[in-house]
């Protein structure tokens, strides 16, 4: 099949890939020139593993192109997907769709036969709706449906994420668009991956659902990591034990410094947006929101504590600044409200991230990027462990206690064992797990 991806993004350059590996024909499209020619000769805009050689093979295969200018594509078409930003408006919270709706705009005067315009950008409820008519003012001959087909798939793991979908949802009544999208997930479909035709708006609003479910796991979790640390219980234990129940599930309950990301705090400050436009409140997703917030700067409040009450004059060492590993995405990190909050109790920071510090720089002030964990460390009054990169975990921890001044270590992450760390002398403080004495 034909594709088109508007939108070189995290998520239209991942789906744009794996469709060309599929087999389908897919062309990306992207305003900025630029980024074009870069895309053109393999170079990939962000940080994501298995990307960069997936894009390569498919340019060598003939499957995936890349153009500015959609019009050709477009024309040529069995599916145009719109995968562009829908930022959060910094006025009331809600998600911007003058990307979207600029997309769909231009799409409508290309498209010649039959084409299925697939949001796949994260959308309020309705959005649909909204694309069809004013696709259908620019062109009321066209001959096109509006499908919602959301993305589940994660920075990190986004390649898998994409080709092993728990689910695949296809929002629409229009029986042509759902022969295309069959077609276009056939190969998933032979794995027996569900494909869920659903009407439109249910697609839109089982997206926001998903990311405000997960968000409120994650922050529960959170919320009883606190109680743990008040009442010596261990908060991995009782994440393993509820989650051992099928009705609650494993998965997204590691307890740490709070959600960010391009995605749950924008989607969930957009779901109780709307929800309150329909005047059916979520109060539930409100407090995710706030107690999310709140954290963070609690984050910074527990470093504080665990280094004697006050950093004033002193230098930490932190480990990690993306919201989470192997991205080199920087939105919404909890580091960026963990470290100014540092900053202004008095502390020097030195960070290492493996792929965050480019971004970083022009986020956070007065920090001093080292090349890699040791420098960082070197010296510092404290480690504090922000995310949890994978190389971080192995670190060699008699070479820590003598780098640094004190040994203390505070681990966001839980990413090592407290008994081992009390064994090796350190002061070691995590989230949700009694703190245990320091062995002589
Ligand atoms: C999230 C969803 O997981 C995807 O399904 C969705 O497609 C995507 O948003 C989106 O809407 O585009 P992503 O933001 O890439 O994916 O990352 P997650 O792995 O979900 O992590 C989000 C935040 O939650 C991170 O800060 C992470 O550290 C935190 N988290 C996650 C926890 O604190 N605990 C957990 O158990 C899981």
């Amino acid at each position: 099949m034909k594709v088109v991806m508007i939108g070189t993004g995290y998520v239209g350059l991942v789906s744009g890939a794996c469709f060309a590996d599929f087999g389908h024909e897919v062309t990306c499209i992207d305003k900025d020139a630029q980024k074009i020619e870069k895309l053109r000769n393999g170079e990939i805009p962000f940080f994501e593993p298995g990307l960069e050689n997936l894009v390569a093979s498919n340019i060598r295969w003939n499957r995936l192109s890349f153009d500015a200018d959609p019009t050709k594509a477009v024309r040529n078409a069995d599916a145009v997907f719109i995968a562009v930003g829908t930022p959060t408006r910094s006025d009331d919270g809600s998600a911007d769709l003058s990307y979207v709706e600029g997309a769909a705009r231009e799409i409508a005067g290309m498209i010649d036969a039959f084409t299925v315009v697939v949001n796949k950008s994260t959308v309020p409820v309705g959005t649909g709706d909204k694309v069809e008519a004013l696709m259908r003012n620019e062109r009321p001959d066209g001959d096109f449906a509006v499908v919602s087909n959301p993305e589940f798939l994660r920075e990190g793991s986004a390649i898998y994420d994409f080709k092993h979908p728990d689910r695949v949802i296809v929002g629409t009544d229009n029986e042509q668009a759902m022969e295309v999208m069959r077609e276009l997930y056939r190969p998933l479909y032979l794995n027996e991956t569900p494909i869920l035709f659903t009407k439109r708006r249910t697609a839109e609003l089982a997206k926001y659902a998903a990311n405000a479910f997960l968000a409120t796991k994650i922050t529960f979790i959170n919320e009883i990591a606190d109680l743990c640390e008040e009442t010596g219980a261990d908060v991995q234990q009782v994440a393993h034990a509820i989650g051992m129940d099928g009705r609650i599930g494993r998965k997204f309950l590691h307890a740490g410094p709070g959600f960010g990301g391009s995605c749950f705090p924008k989607d969930t400050l957009a779901l109780a947006k709307t929800a309150n436009q329909y005047g059916t409140p979520m109060e539930i997703v409100e407090a995710v929101v706030r107690a999310n917030e709140q954290r963070k700067l609690r984050m910074a409040e527990k470093v504080i504590k665990a280094c004697g009450g006050s950093i004033a004059g002193m230098r930490l060492a932190v480990l990690g600044l993306t919201f989470k590993q192997n991205t080199d995405d920087m939105r919404d990190a909890p580091s960026l409200t963990i470290i100014p909050a540092l900053q202004r109790a008095g502390a020097k920071i030195t960070a290492y991230d493996p792929q965050g510090m480019a971004a970083a720089k022009n986020l956070l002030q007065d920090v001093v990027y080292a090349d890699d964990p040791f420098a960082a460390i070197d010296g510092a009054d404290a480690l504090v462990v922000v995310t949890e990169w994978d190389q971080f975990r192995a670190l060699d921890l008699s070479r820590i206690k003598k780098a640094l001044k004190k040994p203390v270590i505070i681990d966001l992450r839980n990413i090592y064992s407290p008994e081992e760390m009390a064994t090796h002398g350190f002061h070691y403080v995590s989230i949700g797990r009694p703190t245990i004495n320091v062995k002589a």
